[in-house]
């Protein structure tokens, strides 16, 4: 097959308890059909209102002073490292515990990626990012893995005493805090992603990037859009990466439901946690009261991970694993220089986690099953 890409929708029959919500979530498909005719009547194809709209709908959810809808998650954090001034050859810290997008939207902008291991929280260590600073390190590019916010006081300070730019990849952290703080006003900028497997889902890719700093606002505007101001002049030379407007209309449909897919998706980890912790096989992350998880992933790590995938699938529940091979060990990374062994608490969770369904289509028969099917497999093993 030339696309393997649909695959990844396909839900999978055999199990009744999956990952993939898509048909429940869009069972409502007929009221967006509805709200897409006008735009369809107008020709509004290209950014236009409903993108202005959901901008706006967007900071205020995450309390910043701009949004700018962009092509997908990737390009979010690719322009906005442009906006930051990554030029080839610019060294951009980040975590190997990631999904390939922050590494190759890092390459993309011209950026020599420079890997930090993560800390029990699965997230970059901040206290092991300044031993990697050079006088080429331009940015940080802090992962809100699972949907759980970075420690950003910490990685704040060490950008600001040594100027870097902090570009957040928070794609599964729609809806989330941190202290305070929104996960839209942490770093310089934050990046978000619609694609149809995150917690804010559209039909087909789409992204956001939200900041306070009016000055990168604006280049972002521009950069979005072949850095035109009006239809003849072109300030910068830029890239063609404008959310499409049909899919702002899914969006904002969609943002009419996201507290409620955030606090499910919170309800029923806690659930999980309260009933797995008391599993010895099982290690359930330290929770922190001051961060609003939004569990994109339920990412636990376990004993005898690839037999408890395995059993868990052939009892209709679809475990899965993100990822088994870390970034720096992908043969895309080969000329970056890494090997087995630089990054041991990264390597080791790529052994040892697994993600079991929280979504909001899961209730608590089906959390009660998955409970059970995983203490019968550690009896059984
Ligand atoms: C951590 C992370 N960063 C970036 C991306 C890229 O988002 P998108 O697929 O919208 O380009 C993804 C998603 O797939 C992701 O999981």
């Amino acid at each position: 097959m030339k696309n393997f890409l649909p695959e990844q929708y396909k839900k999978n029959n055999l199990l009744k308890i999956n990952h993939n919500y898509l048909r429940e979530q869009f069972s409502d498909y007929q009221v967006i059909f509805k709200e897409l005719e006008k735009v369809i009547i107008d020709g509004d194809f290209t950014l236009g209102e409903e993108v202005d709209k959901l901008e706006d709908e967007f900071s205020e959810l995450h309390h910043t002073s701009n949004s700018i809808a962009v092509g997908s998650g990737t390009d979010a954090i690719m322009l906005s490292l442009k906006a930051c001034g990554i030029e080839k050859g610019d060294e951009v810290i980040t975590t190997p515990f990631t999904f390939f997008a922050t590494i190759g939207a890092i390459v993309t902008a011209g950026g020599k990626p420079v890997f930090v291991d993560v800390d029990e929280d699965m997230n970059i260590n901040p206290e092991k990012i300044e031993e990697k600073i050079t006088k080429e390190t331009k940015a940080i590019v802090p992962v809100h893995w699972t949907g759980r916010p970075c420690d950003m006081t910490k990685i704040d300070e060490i950008a600001e005493r040594n100027g870097l730019s902090v570009v957040c990849d928070a794609c599964h952290a729609i809806n989330a805090k941190y202290k305070e703080k929104t996960a839209g006003e942490l770093g310089d900028l934050a990046c978000f992603s619609f694609h149809p497997l995150k917690n804010l889902n559209i039909w087909g890719d789409g992204g956001i990037i939200t900041t306070n700093d009016e000055n990168l606002a604006n280049k972002i505007r521009l950069l979005r859009n072949h850095g035109l101001v009006d239809r003849n002049k072109c300030e910068l030379f830029g890239y063609n990466s404008r959310l499409d407007t049909i899919q702002a209309v899914v969006a904002r449909h969609m943002m009419n439901k996201i507290d409620h897919i955030t606090q499910s998706r919170i309800s029923n980890s806690n659930y999980l946690d309260k009933e797995l912790r008391n599993v010895d096989e099982i290690t359930i992350p330290k929770r922190d009261c001051s961060i609003k998880e939004v569990f994109h992933l339920y990412m636990i790590t376990c004993e005898k991970r690839d037999l408890l995938q395995k059993y868990l699938i052939s009892r209709d529940i679809d475990a899965k694993i993100h990822y088994p091979i870390p970034m720096h060990l992908q043969p895309a990374a080969k000329s970056l220089g890494y090997k087995l062994g630089d990054f041991p608490r990264t390597e080791n969770f790529a052994k040892t986690i697994i993600s079991l369904p929280v979504h909001e289509f899961i209730g608590k028969e089906e959390l009660d099953k998955i409970i059970r099917e995983v203490k019968t497999f550690y009896k059984k093993n």
